[in-house]
């Protein structure tokens, strides 16, 4: 299992590369599947998230071709048959987001059979908004042995309001919408530009879609999706990742291919907390200052502070002069960085949904345990502005979403390396 060891105390100077959003790539290439033509995507990023999600493509029949070397970062999807309307649960265990195929297998072929995600390290994530919004634009959905199982015969349009913002929710119910008959209201949906960026794809592929990027989207529904191309947009949680690793090091870093529009509730606080910031057209120059302030944070949905920065923000707090209180009120369990921070020398003080970070403190080198995919870029910043030597263990959960992270800090200056196996597996031949 790979590692990565990261000595410490350097400032970062340099240029920072965004890539493409992996949360818009997903909902993307499930969305070939409600075409027979094909559909190329650009800018998708290299990450196990996207491979997992060709890997289960590929099983239902879609002829994929994915770039190499300079078109590596492209891909074509062609679902012309889809011969297994169904996911996994070999593949859907590794990668919840599996589930965005379960509306545009209902849309195009009228079945589909996906494993329920179960529960992940952040929390329950149950489906259930997902399956209410198929069910109002009628789909029968019933539960087998794990599997939710979804038939239709033409989707009809319905009006129908999320119980509560989901991401993937939105997207699902979203695609499935484009090719039912006649119109569709949905309520209370998510507007992170990663919907947005989906929405602009399906109207590429002949949906007629309003409202996007707003609380309320409505559909009307086509007969049938023609293909299309798309450039996916840039990964604003990377983009955030890279803003902080720039301030904690107390560097001086530009962070390129990026939309600072997106990143305005992290770009906020920063300025409250006395970052120099400076946001030009697709980058955002950041230096580190003497001290940062603290500034409390509580993560909501778009355009909220995204939670899928709060455990990076969180590492940078510990450096901050006082005491910032940090509400996660997205997951009920997405705190786990919060201990491995301590093992470093944070003062963190969990209670319930609230995090207390104490700063600043000293941070020192130590072995560490990736949990899930954003507490791994947490525990690399804390790396890079620790005293000494960290090991960071199981950072298969950094390579879902981050692509060769290590080499983009190590152009940066950071002094980090991956490594295999320290102690090489039982029976493997000594390197
Ligand atoms: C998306 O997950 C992202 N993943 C997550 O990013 C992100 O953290 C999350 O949105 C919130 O922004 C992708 O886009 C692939 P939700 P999603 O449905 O859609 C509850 C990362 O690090 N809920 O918006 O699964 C749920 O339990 C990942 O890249 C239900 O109760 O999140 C959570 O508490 C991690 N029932 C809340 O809603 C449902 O049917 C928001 O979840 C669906 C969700």
């Amino acid at each position: 299992m790979d590692k990565l060891v990261i000595r410490g105390g350097r400032p970062l100077a340099g240029t920072l590369r965004v890539g493409g959003a992996k949360n818009a790539a997903l909902p993307a290439m499930a969305a070939c599947l409600l075409t027979a033509d094909p559909v190329t995507l650009e800018n998708i990023p290299d990450v196990r998230d996207i491979q997992t999600t060709r890997r289960l493509l590929e099983t239902m029949g879609v002829a994929t071709d994915a770039g190499a070397g300079r078109a590596k970062h492209r891909i074509g999807l062609h679902a012309e048959f889809i011969l297994h309307p169904e996911a996994p649960y070999e593949l859907v265990k590794t990668m919840r987001a599996s589930t965005l195929v379960l509306g545009p297998l209902v849309a195009r072929k009228g079945e589909a059979r996906v494993s329920l995600p179960g529960g992940c390290a952040i929390g329950a994530r149950p489906i259930d908004l997902h399956l209410k919004g198929l069910e109002a634009l009628g789909a029968a959905i019933t539960q087998d042995h794990g599997y939710v199982v979804a038939r239709a015969g033409r989707l009809r349009g319905a009006h129908y309001r999320f119980d509560r913002i989901t991401v993937t929710g939105t997207e699902d119910v979203l695609m499935a919408a484009t090719l039912a008959e006649g119109e569709t209201v949905l309520e209370n949906c998510a507007q992170e530009p990663e919907v947005v960026d989906l929405a602009a794809l399906l109207t590429k592929m002949g949906a007629r879609i309003h409202g996007a990027g707003t609380p309320t989207i409505t559909v009307q529904g086509v007969a049938r999706l023609h293909g299309a191309d798309h450039r996916i947009i840039p990964d604003r949680i990377e983009a955030g990742t890279f803003i902080v690793a720039g301030l904690i090091t107390g560097g001086d870093v530009k962070v390129t291919h990026c939309e600072p529009r997106h990143l305005e509730a992290l770009l906020v606080v920063l300025q409250q907390a006395g970052a120099q910031v400076s946001v030009g057209e697709d980058e955002v120059q950041v230096r580190g200052v003497e001290r940062l302030r603290a500034v409390p944070v509580a993560t909501a949905e778009y355009p909220g502070f995204a939670t899928d920065l709060q455990a990076q923000y969180m590492a940078l707090m510990t450096q901050a002069e006082g005491t910032a209180a940090i509400t996660e009120t997205i997951f009920e369990n997405r705190f786990m960085h919060a201990l491995e921070l301590n093992r470093m020398g944070a003062n963190i003080r969990l209670e319930g949904r609230r995090a207390l970070v104490a700063g600043p403190t000293p941070l020192s080198g130590a072995a560490v345990l990736a949990s899930d995919l954003r507490a791994s870029a947490s525990l690399v910043l804390a790396a890079l502005a620790a005293d000494g030597e960290t090991i960071i263990d199981r950072i298969y959960h950094l390579d879902r979403g981050y692509e060769k992270l290590e080499e983009k800090l190590r152009a940066a200056g950071a002094a980090i390396r991956r490594v295999g196996d320290l102690i090489p597996a039982r029976g493997a031949k000594a390197g």
